[in-house]
């Protein structure tokens, strides 16, 4: 069986759905304090806070990253999902024999809605479908070779947070399946 780590940065309801799930998970990450973080502490899932020095221009990103590949290489880490995790990591990453290892999963119907805001620019642009994408992360940021998709409708008076838990309610779905199919591809 491969060694799957979760990185998380929010409330880790995805993270959460994998656990309820029975997925098996070697190492969660965090690169502060959230709820995510502490799903781990009953499951004895080993986790690691990996507090960011800076959130700001001088964060060295590099460093961090090289930290993060310290813990994946001690807990002999095959892959890495993100969820919801809101550090950009450094390409150095794929350099230290990740490329191909890290999955990501985005709330909208990439390509459309990259970035940080999706939920948010789906609705502002009147989009009338909404969804998530779960893809394999590249130097690119939400660009990566497209693993699975899924879709949901965007419904008269929405906000940001209800179209978002929708989406969210088939990720949970979704992620773990393209997680454990994915884990089969890998050497
Ligand atoms: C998900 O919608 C994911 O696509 C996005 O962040 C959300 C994570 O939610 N990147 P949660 O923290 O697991 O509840």
């Amino acid at each position: 069986m491969k060694r799957l780590a979760i990185f998380v940065s929010g409330t880790g309801s995805l993270l959460e759905a994998m656990i309820k799930g029975g997925l098996e998970i070697s190492f969660v990450l965090a690169d502060r304090d959230c709820r995510g973080y502490h799903l781990a502490d009953p499951t004895g899932i080993p986790a690691m806070l990996l507090q960011r020095a800076s959130f700001g221009p001088k964060f060295n990103r590099k460093g961090y990253t090289l930290e993060v590949v310290k813990f994946l290489r001690y807990f002999n880490i095959d892959l890495v999902a993100m969820a919801g995790f809101m550090t950009i990591l450094d390409p150095v990453i794929f350099d230290e024999g990740y490329e191909g290892k890290i999955l990501n999963t985005h709330p909208s119907l990439l390509p459309f809605f990259k970035g940080d805001h999706a939920v948010r620019d789906t609705l502002a642009a009147g989009a009338g479908v909404a969804g998530c994408t779960i893809h394999v992360a590249t130097e690119e940021l939400d660009a990566g070779p497209i693993l699975a998709q899924a879709s949901v409708p965007v419904l008269p008076g929405d906000t940001k947070d209800t179209l978002h838990e929708r989406i969210k309610v088939v990720e949970r779905e979704l992620y773990p399946k393209t997680i454990l199919e994915y884990m089969k591809t890998l050497k």
